[in-house]
């Protein structure tokens, strides 16, 4: 099974898994993604999201920051900048080791990561598509350079932060201060990530911008393995949560060999797409190592007294780290499908499985005709009044069942269909996407109907 087969390919476990291309395509067809600057050819690694795509975005961060942060009483949230003080990249060790070595076919010119090579490409030298020779392991660092200042020679040199948590080590003390937080407790961020990936690729999977976001959660040593064991429990029920295929996701130890030097243990949250098995999330044992650097690079003493027994002590980290990107994409992976045509549905159709909580549009609005002046005045007064509580589309072109079916590519949850009987008795017939049902409701009873299967529980 390869990512350049266009059609939905069974895997080895019988599970059908969607060819990337057909993402792409649906992505860039309806609006959810775009090749940045792709009038000028693009950028390797680097896209922009469109009017569904931001509206995907916004849901996505908004259900992480609400379960993570808006849920938990001993966890906080701050959005610190891109840009840090240079020093921040020396003391965390990205200067030095933020590194991939890559290897280049000397015949077809194409390039891979070392680490990322088959063993015996590596041991032969070989290349793994051509089978040419390959040239010398070359080191790359992923950090992008920027500068701040503008007279030359007074300009300093500094990064695009190539992790997003490392404002949250900054900020640390201060939010313990100003909020009196008491250990445990964590600190919460969503923002921008930046690395000259070598070899970037796969959609959204591996970009050079992309959003990452971090939980840092601060304990006492002594309590370090209940918390991570927590956290890494709770994290996989999360993701559990928010997709159809279950048994596309696991829970993957790390290897002695993947460990960072300071750490006991380390998961991935992994997601078995066309891709294979890949990672979703990280979950990390960061103990004392980043709260310690900082404090020994500038110099300030970053300890934390027990209010109580007058410990004083580095706190240790539990860091649960994963992205919006991928979860972009990872939904969307999981929720495609394409259906044949059955009794109730002629043609066939392409649905979004999504979440109703994550899909764009909750609800669309269709007059059944549009030269009926009456029907668009009733479906365009529900609109106006739904797009209040939630996001609402209103559509009128083309017959009803090409409407249905343009939702349903979309993964709007419901349609509200106003025809000829609303007039009469001010009824509506509402349409789901998944099992394609449709019930008669009163136009007055569409808010609660709506926001409690959109919002709050949907069954
Ligand atoms: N602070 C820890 C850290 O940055 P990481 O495994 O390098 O760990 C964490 O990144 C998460 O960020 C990944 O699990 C993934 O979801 C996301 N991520 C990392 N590199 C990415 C890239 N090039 N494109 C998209 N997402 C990426």
């Amino acid at each position: 099974m390869t990512q350049t087969e266009d059609k939905i390919t069974l895997s080895t476990e019988d599970t059908p898994l969607v060819p990337m291309e057909k993402i792409v395509s649906l992505c860039k067809r309806r609006g959810f993604v775009y090749p940045n600057s792709e009038i000028y050819g693009g950028v390797s690694g680097i896209y922009d999201f469109g009017p569904l795509g931001v509206e995907l975005r916004n849901n996505i961060r908004r259900y992480w920051w609400w379960s993570m942060v808006q849920t938990n009483d001993n966890v906080v949230g701050i959005e610190g900048n891109i840009i840090t003080h240079p020093r921040v990249w020396e003391a965390s060790g990205h200067v030095e080791n933020f590194v991939d070595r890559l290897v280049e076919c000397k015949n077809c010119k194409r390039r891979f990561r070392v680490d990322q090579l088959p063993k015996e490409n590596l041991e032969q030298n070989k290349c793994p598509v051509c089978g040419g020779e390959l040239g010398e392991p070359r080191v790359f660092n992923l950090m992008m350079e920027t500068y701040i200042g503008v007279v030359e020679g007074e300009r300093m040199k500094t990064y695009l932060r190539g992790e997003a948590c490392q404002n949250i080590y900054l900020d640390y003390d201060n939010v313990q201060k100003s909020s009196r937080m008491q250990i445990p407790f964590g600190i919460c961020q969503i923002g921008k990530a930046f690395r000259n990936e070598v070899t970037p690729g796969n959609f959204l999977f591996r970009q050079r911008e992309f959003e990452q976001w971090d939980l840092q959660f601060f304990v006492h040593p002594s309590e370090m393995q209940k918390w991570f064991d927590y956290w890494r429990e709770r994290r996989f029920e999360w993701y559990k949560g928010i997709i159809n295929h279950k048994d596309r996701l696991r829970l993957r130890p790390h290897g002695p060999d993947e460990l960072a030097h300071y750490a006991k243990q380390a998961f991935d949250i992994e997601y078995r797409s066309v891709l294979g098995w890949q990672e979703w999330e990280g979950i990390h044992w960061r103990q004392d190592w980043d709260l310690s650097r900082h404090s020994q690079f500038s110099g300030q003493d970053l300890s934390y007294t027990d209010q109580e027994t007058k410990e004083r002590y580095i706190p240790w980290i539990v860091e649960t780290s994963g992205g919006v990107d991928r979860t972009f994409l990872n939904l969307l992976l999981d929720a495609y499908e394409e259906e044949p045509p059955s009794g109730k549905d002629k043609e066939g159709r392409t649905v979004l499985r999504l979440h109703p909580w994550f899909a764009p549009v909750k609800v669309a609005v269709l007059p059944l005709q549009k030269n009926k002046e009456e029907l668009v005045t009733t479906a365009r007064d529900i609109h106006k009044r739904l797009q209040r509580l939630m996001v609402s589309q209103y559509d009128d072109v083309a017959n009803i069942g090409r409407r249905y079916r343009r939702q349903d590519e979309i993964g709007t949850p419901f349609c509200v269909t106003v025809d000829f009987q609303t007039l009469e008795d001010q009824t509506v017939t509402v349409r789901e996407r998944d099992g394609m049902t449709q019930i008669r409701l009163q136009i007055k009873e569409l808010p609660a109907y709506l926001l409690e299967r959109v919002m709050w529980n949907y069954s």
